[in-house]
Order: C-alpha cells, then sequence, then structure tokens
C-alpha cells in the first residue's frame, strides 16, 4: 500500500467506530483509532461488545478504497473487506500458535468459541465502496467472561498465555496491508484463503433457517459472490441465505 496506518490512540471512548464516523473527513486515509475502553462498543444487529479496559484489542481501521494509491472496491465486491479483515486476525492467531476459524460472515472462532467479533461499516458513492470502517473485537488476555455472553473465548484462555497488545494490533496491520495489496488482480487468492479458514465448511452440522423457523442438517459449500453463504440442504440442492436468514446450532 502507498500510505502507512495512521494511529491514534485514546484513553477512553463510546466507541471507536463511532468515533471515526465523528471525525470523518478530517481523518486521513489508513487511520487506525485503537482505546484501552469503550464505554459504549457496539456489535453486530444492534448488540453491545462487552470489553474490559486494557485486557484485548478494540480498534476501527478508517479506509477510503480508491484514494491515496488504494485500490477500487467496487459496491458487488464489498465482502472482500471482510474476506481482508478475518484473514487478517486469523493469520496472527496462526502466527501465535492458536488454530482458528472464520465464522461466516466476519467472526473468529477457534473451535466453537467466538474469540474476536467485527463491525465493518460500509458508505457506497455509485457502483464504489467510498469507505469503510472496519471495527474489530479481538479477546487477547481476558481471563473471565461474563455469564450472559454466549461462548466467549480468548487468545489466553486458548494458550495460558498472555500477549501485548501493541504486538498484536501490528501483525493485524501488516496481515492487512499485505491483503490489502492483492486486490486489483489478485483477489482470487484471498477467496481461496477466506474458504479454506471457513468454520464448519463441508461438514454436515446443525443449522435453523431464520425465515421458516426450521431446523435442518446442512453442508456449508461456500460464499456466493453476493456474499450469502451457500448451505447443501438436506435434499441435496444448494440454497444460498443472506446474514441474519440462518443461524448456526452451536
Ligand atoms: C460483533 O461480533 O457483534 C461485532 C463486534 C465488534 C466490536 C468492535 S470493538 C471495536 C469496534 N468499535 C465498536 O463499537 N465495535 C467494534
Amino acid at each position: 500500500m502507498a500510505k502507512e496506518f495512521k494511529i491514534i490512540r485514546l484513553e477512553e471512548v463510546d466507541s471507536t467506530n463511532n468515533e471515526i464516523k465523528r471525525r470523518g473527513d478530517s481523518l486521513d486515509n489508513l487511520s487506525v483509532i485503537i482505546t484501552n475502553k469503550q464505554t459504549a462498543g457496539r456489535g453486530q444487529v444492534g448488540n453491545k461488545w462487552l470489553s474490559p479496559p486494557g485486557e484485548n484489542l478494540t480498534f476501527s481501521i478508517l479506509l477510503r478504497p480508491g484514494s491515496d494509491g488504494l485500490p477500487a472496491i467496487k459496491a458487488t465486491e464489498q465482502f472482500l473487506i471482510s474476506r481482508i479483515a478475518t484473514l487478517s486476525v486469523s493469520d496472527l492467531l496462526e502466527e501465535k500458535g492458536i488454530k482458528c476459524r472464520i465464522k461466516w460472515p466476519n467472526d473468529i472462532y477457534v473451535r466453537n468459541k467466538k474469540i474476536c467479533g467485527m463491525l465493518i461499516e460500509n458508505t457506497l458513492s455509485f457502483e464504489n465502496v467510498a469507505s469503510t470502517i472496519v471495527g474489530i473485537g479481538l479477546n487477547v488476555n481476558q481471563e473471565i467472561f461474563s455469564p450472559e455472553l454466549m461462548n466467549p473465548t480468548s487468545m489466553y484462555k486458548v494458550s495460558g498465555e498472555k500477549y501485548g497488545l501493541e504486538e498484536c494490533l501490528q501483525g493485524i496491520l501488516k496481515n492487512f496491508a499485505l491483503y490489502m495489496a492483492l486486490v486489483g488482480g489478485k483477489e482470487e487468492e484471498i477467496k481461496e484463503k477466506y474458504l479454506s479458514r471457513l468454520y464448519r465448511r463441508g461438514e454436515l452440522s446443525d443449522f435453523r433457517d431464520i425465515k421458516e423457523d426450521k431446523v435442518f442438517k446442512g453442508k456449508i459449500k461456500g460464499v456466493a459472490e453476493n456474499a450469502k453463504l451457500i448451505v447443501e440442504m438436506p435434499d441435496g440442492s444448494d440454497k444460498e441465505f443472506a446474514f441474519k436468514e440462518i443461524s448456526y446450532i452451536i
């Protein structure tokens, strides 16, 4: 990538995604806002993201594809951003010896527990992605989780080791830059790697079809160009599900 990441460190903020939105055009492309403490961390579909101060990584990357030497990303290709972000975090975990999987669309799981969540917010302009905020919450050193959380884990819980937050951040950003460098010709490499790391791919397992309110046994086959999950259904046909049309029974 032509430019470097510019890291802005805040002791406390409501949400790093919100802060990027507030600062808007005053921020350079590839700015990263990281904080020790989010007071109103946001998760997907209006959920909260809880993270005890100083224990984990909570940060957001601002990307304006098509500007400052960054390759453009078409609106129809916007799922590429999820692929790049999840691969960047999962590569870091694998580099640390933690085997993980990407749970479509953009969670990272270790066995059946969630170690990382992402909130990716894109702004489109005509046929292109004008800007994207990639918000990442990676559980690093957290030892105790609230019982109200479904199935959380952390790098510490998995390996018994504590990690430097700064080193983990730098590792993720390095990976992110490497994947961004593949955009504009080598997207297939990104897609294949995402597929190879997909949680439950090819395994017969239980899901719920939310629209039909039915539990079924199916096999994940991959992700379509439109970002939908392709699942082989009990009758052998393939069905595509959008986010929130399917849930995993874990
Ligand atoms: C999810 O799995 O529900 C998504 C969680 C995303 C959390 C991160 S932490 C940094 C950034 N700021 C936010 O408010 N949310 C994201």
